[in-house]
């Protein structure tokens, strides 16, 4: 069985009002239903693989025991970081975790990020079988998704020739993780770029191997983190001092970068990381003005917006192309081409305490 990891650190600011550092968006629904880490860990319930190693901040233990609990799934285990260091030491924390039970074995393990939406889940499931065998391989498989924007927010992975084996798992080129606006144009023209879907497979010896050889003092500080950590029945504390010496840094950067074993198999699974409000107004519900409407809403003459309450009427009169969120305690309207930058606002709140 393949091991599950679901890193669950993000703070999803540009979902804000409605992601909120308490309460970020793996733990909202979008559409009503299950939440996006409940969806995840769905996902990831079926017999290849086994129960998840959910990694969290502290501060949402309860958060993640409870959802968890409401979809019956026991987790193998929460692991909790005192502060987040990105998701290069998450990933070397859970597999340092996963080996201290493993024995003299080499489990394989699926990063799963607890934040995205996937359409098509038997498309998921058929790529990860695909990456299965050359992850056994020693590969360090992404998931390669075709772009259709030069997206600055994503990884982009350029496909070199088929690995041995059949055409579904490709060597990779090179990796570029968040290239400037040109970079992303040039790649998107070029046609032999995905983006990378942020799901890594791979072995845990594989991959602490390969970011050990570009940092070994993030691995020697995540195995002292895990060696001194304390469990109860639920939680399992990483030590906070030890925690403290690993650098901050993510998965793309600190491995995807600068690995020569990186593969990709690419996969058409209607993904969408819900990066910003504009991804809803993509997957949403369109009316025959092209409006995504949630909640409470009156129109006259407006057309693509997206609109969502909680409470609140909200009425839009003669805008179009426009974001508006609105819940108890505050209101976001944004140009819908701009709503990256929502997460300025996140940090100046921040600021202002
Ligand atoms: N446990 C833990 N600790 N999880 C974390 C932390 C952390 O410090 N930081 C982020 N995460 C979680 C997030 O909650 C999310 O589920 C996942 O790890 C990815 O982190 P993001 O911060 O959302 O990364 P990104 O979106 O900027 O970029 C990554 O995903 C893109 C696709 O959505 C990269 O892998 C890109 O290359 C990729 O294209
Ligand atoms: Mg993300």
């Amino acid at each position: 069985r393949i091991a599950t990891v679901i890193l669950s650190g993000g703070a999803g600011s540009r979902l804000w009002p409605l992601s909120r550092a308490g309460y970020p968006k793996q733990f909202l629904s979008f559409s009503g239903g299950p939440t996006l880490i409940q969806q995840t860990a769905s996902r990831l319930s079926g017999d290849r693989f086994s129960a998840p190693l959910v990694i969290c901040n502290e501060k949402h233990r309860f958060l993640v025991a409870e959802q968890m609990r409401e979809i019956d799934t026991e987790p193998a285990a929460i692991v909790l970081e005192p502060f987040g260091r990105n998701t290069a030491p998450a990933a070397a924390v859970a597999a340092l975790h996963l080996l201290a039970e493993a024995g003299d074995g080499d489990p394989l393990m699926l990063i799963a990020p607890s934040d995205h939406v996937i359409a098509d889940e038997a498309a998921f499931l058929a790529a990860v079988d695909h990456a299965a065998e050359a992850a056994r391989g020693g590969a360090l498989v992404t998931f390669g998704i075709a772009p259709d924007r030069a997206e600055t927010g994503y990884g982009y992975i350029r496909r070199g020739e088929p690995l041995e084996g059949g055409g579904e798992v490709y060597a990779v080129d090179r990796f570029v993780e968040k290239p400037d606006r040109e970079t992303a144009a040039v790649y998107l023209a070029e046609g032999s770029y995905f983006w990378n879907s942020g799901i890594f497979l791979f072995s845990a010896r594989t991959f602490l191997g390969e970011l050990e050889r570009n940092d070994p003092a993030m691995v020697a500080a995540c195995r002292n983190a895990v060696e001194a950590s304390r469990r109860d029945l639920t939680f399992c504390r990483l030590d906070e001092a030890a925690f403290a010496e690993a650098r901050s840094d993510s998965i793309d950067y600190a491995v995807m970068e600068k690995t020569a074993q990186a593969a990709v198999v690419p996969v058409d699974m209607g993904w969408n990381d819900l990066g910003a409000w504009s991804a809803l107004w993509d997957i949403g519900q369109k009316d025959d003005d092209g409006n995504v409407v949630l909640g409470d809403v009156l129109q006259h003459e407006a057309s693509g917006n997206f609109v969502r309450t909680d409470h609140h009427l909200v009425a839009v009169v003669g805008l179009s192309n426009v974001v508006v969120v609105a819940n108890d305690d505050a209101v976001l309207v944004a140009d819908k081409d701009r709503v990256q930058d929502v997460k300025t606002i996140v940090e100046r709140l921040k600021a202002e305490g």
